[in-house]
């Protein structure tokens, strides 16, 4: 087999290469990544030797370099993937998410491969009580999460329309090593060891459902391999969390590590305005990947945060490098403001 992952160099897809490459000795994988400012090759450092790996520079919107690549599936993990990105500036959104997605399409219908998307649980919008199904109606509500929903319906429509064998996952918020420090939980762990103030916002109490990007890779795999085409598959970890309590959580542990007392990195916690259009609560119900894929997420949250924070504790140069980059440009524009109110 020989899979087309594309947005490797990015925080989940690095993630599940490494995992695809020691799960599956006989697979190949080819990385179609742009490299973004969230791209970042040296989240593969440890396999790009690898003969069963290659890297190819590009964009997924390049129908031309699709046609010149030979694999026999896509993994399209390839997006801009951040809200607040979003919020200023929606154009690279709806090229990346919608528009190369539809190239993708294109080359897998030429093609007759199996696709595999992998969207968001941002696509259902917020609710404030129960879970979404597979079935509920997309409700979305941040530019990124309608460039996703929009993306969704497009492989909706190549199925229906071109037979396409494809498949979608809508995956809750994912944590753990290699994320991009513009994300909640990383930015709080940097921002602890750096003492630096951590932006909560509003009052802290919106609710995501929290899940270790290793789960989410081998629910991404038990679908490729055990999903059936057409269907759609949510998936979630029943770890639902308001944010105050998780910044409250990553501080108690780092003070931990550090031989601090518990509450000595608390002062740290800063509300600042809210987001705008923040939604309040997202849920999801896995039941049918729990069921007919036969996957559950296995890692414990407190356990996975104690591990998250010390892989970052640990790879000091991979974060420093990146928060030298245009990243403290974009913080500064982005956090500075808000810090004032
Ligand atoms: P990320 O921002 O860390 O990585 C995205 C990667 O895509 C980067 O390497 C970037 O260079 C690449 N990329 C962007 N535009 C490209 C283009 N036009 N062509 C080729 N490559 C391009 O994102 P992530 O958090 O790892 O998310 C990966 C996928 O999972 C996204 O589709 C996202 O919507 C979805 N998802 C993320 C989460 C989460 O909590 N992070 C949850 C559910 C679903
Ligand atoms: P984020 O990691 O951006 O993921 P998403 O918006 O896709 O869920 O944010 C997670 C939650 O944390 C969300 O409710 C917004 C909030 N948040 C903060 O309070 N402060 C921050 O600095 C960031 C980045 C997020």
């Amino acid at each position: 087999m020989k899979l087309l992952v594309t947005g490797g160099a990015g925080f989940i897809a690095s993630n599940y290469i490494r995992y695809v490459l020691s799960a599956h000795p006989g697979y190949r994988v080819i990385n179609l990544d742009k490299l973004t400012y969230a791209g970042n090759l040296e989240n593969l450092k440890d396999i790009e030797a690898s003969d069963r790996y290659t890297f190819i520079k590009g964009d997924i919107g390049d129908g031309e370099l699709l046609r010149k690549i030979e694999f026999d599936a896509i993994i399209n993990f390839a997006a801009e993937s951040h809200v607040d990105r979003s919020i200023l500036d929606a154009q690279p959104f709806l090229q990346t998410n919608v528009i190369g997605t539809c190239s993708l399409l294109e080359i897998a219908r030429q093609r007759g491969c199996v696709f595999l998307h992998i969207s968001t649980d941002e696509v259902y919008g917020s609710t404030p009580e129960g879970a979404f199904n597979e079935a509920s109606p997309l409700l979305p509500n941040s530019p990124y999460a309608a460039s996703k929903a929009s993306s969704d319906l497009l492989v909706r429509s190549y199925m229906e329309t071109h037979d396409l064998k494809a498949m979608i996952t809508r995956c809750s918020n994912n944590y753990g090593p290699y994320q991009f420090p513009e994300k909640l939980i990383p930015l709080v762990i940097l921002n602890a060891l750096n003492r630096k103030p951590i932006p909560v916002y509003g009052d802290g109490m919106n609710v995501r459902d929290w899940i270790y990007v290793m789960d989410h890779c081998r629910a991404v795999d038990a679908v490729f391999h055990n999903g059936a085409t057409g269907e759609i598959y949510n998936i979630g970890s029943r770890n639902e969390r308001p944010n105050i309590e998780i910044v409250k959580l990553i501080l108690r542990k780092v003070s931990e590590k550090l031989g601090l007392n518990e509450g000595d990195l608390m002062d740290l916690i800063t509300f600042v305005k809210d987001r705008k259009g923040h939604d309040r609560r997202y849920a999801i119900d896995p039941a049918k990947i729990e069921r007919d894929v036969r996957w559950k997420p296995e890692m414990d949250f407190e356990k996975g945060i104690t591990k998250t924070i010390e892989w970052y504790i640990s790879n000091k140069e991979w974060w420093q490098r990146i928060l030298t980059r245009e990243y403290m440009e974009y913080y500064t524009t982005q956090y500075g403001e808000r810090l004032k109110t």
